[in-house]
């Protein structure tokens, strides 16, 4: 009788940072090196889409802060369940554009909900799945923002006092588990910005 050994887990990989920090970029590089799945929030899922699309439309600003987050936390929820934990489950790697750590800097610091009813929020949401590996792309808000151009979403739109709170909660959340998170500069150009990140998963994850 032969008995198949389980299929090994993926790895979840997360990058987190400021708008204009150049993530996303640095998310299609890591994801093409590790053959992943590459995905991002709000979104990953067409229910998902739906849920961004509105949620990121500028013509609704008096979208309340407290259904901000819980839409970001439904489109998770749907996002786990329908695309992240299958796939971690048949042993492919993920690598996630923005993630929990993204609705506690933004919602729970940056819209002053609180970070602890965000955590709670999203533990539900999310059926406790946390990243092995949340990489923080440490840009300067200001330069950032400078990046960011003429046409912002409703929470860029939100402004550079954001921005900075939301830095500032990342920095702290990186420091509080440190064996979690890697913080990366981001600042530098993409090719060096890069080299911080692969060099951060060899040590850290071995891949
Ligand atoms: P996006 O265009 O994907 O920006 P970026 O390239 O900076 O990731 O827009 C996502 C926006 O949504 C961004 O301003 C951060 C915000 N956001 C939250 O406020 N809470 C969340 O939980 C997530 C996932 C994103």
């Amino acid at each position: 009788m032969s008995v198949e050994s389980p299929t090994p887990r993926g790895t979840f990989i997360v990058f987190e940072g400021g708008d204009g920090s150049g993530k996303s970029t640095q998310v299609e590089r890591l994801a093409s090196r590790l053959h992943a799945l590459r995905t991002r929030e709000p979104g990953g899922t067409p229910i998902s889409d739906q849920i961004r699309a509105l949620v990121l439309d500028p013509a609704h600003p008096e979208l309340s802060n407290r259904t901000e987050a819980l839409l970001m936390a439904a489109a998770r929820a749907q996002h786990v369940d329908e695309r992240i934990e299958p796939a971690l489950a048949s042993g492919t790697t993920v690598v996630c554009d923005r993630y929990v750590a993204s609705s506690l800097a933004y919602q729970g610091v940056g819209r002053g909900l609180g970070v602890e009813v965000v955590r709670e929020l999203n533990q539900f949401a999310t059926s406790g799945l946390v990243p092995d590996l949340t990489i923080f792309l440490d840009a300067d808000p200001a330069a950032a923002r400078d990046r960011l151009g003429e046409s912002l979403d409703r929470i860029e739109d939100a402004g550079a006092e954001l921005g900075e709170r939301v830095v500032d909660t990342y920095r702290m959340l990186a420091s509080a588990e440190p064996d979690r998170w890697v913080v990366i500069d981001a600042n530098g150009t993409i090719d060096e910005v890069a080299a911080r990140v692969d060099a951060a998963i060899a040590e850290r994850l071995g891949l």
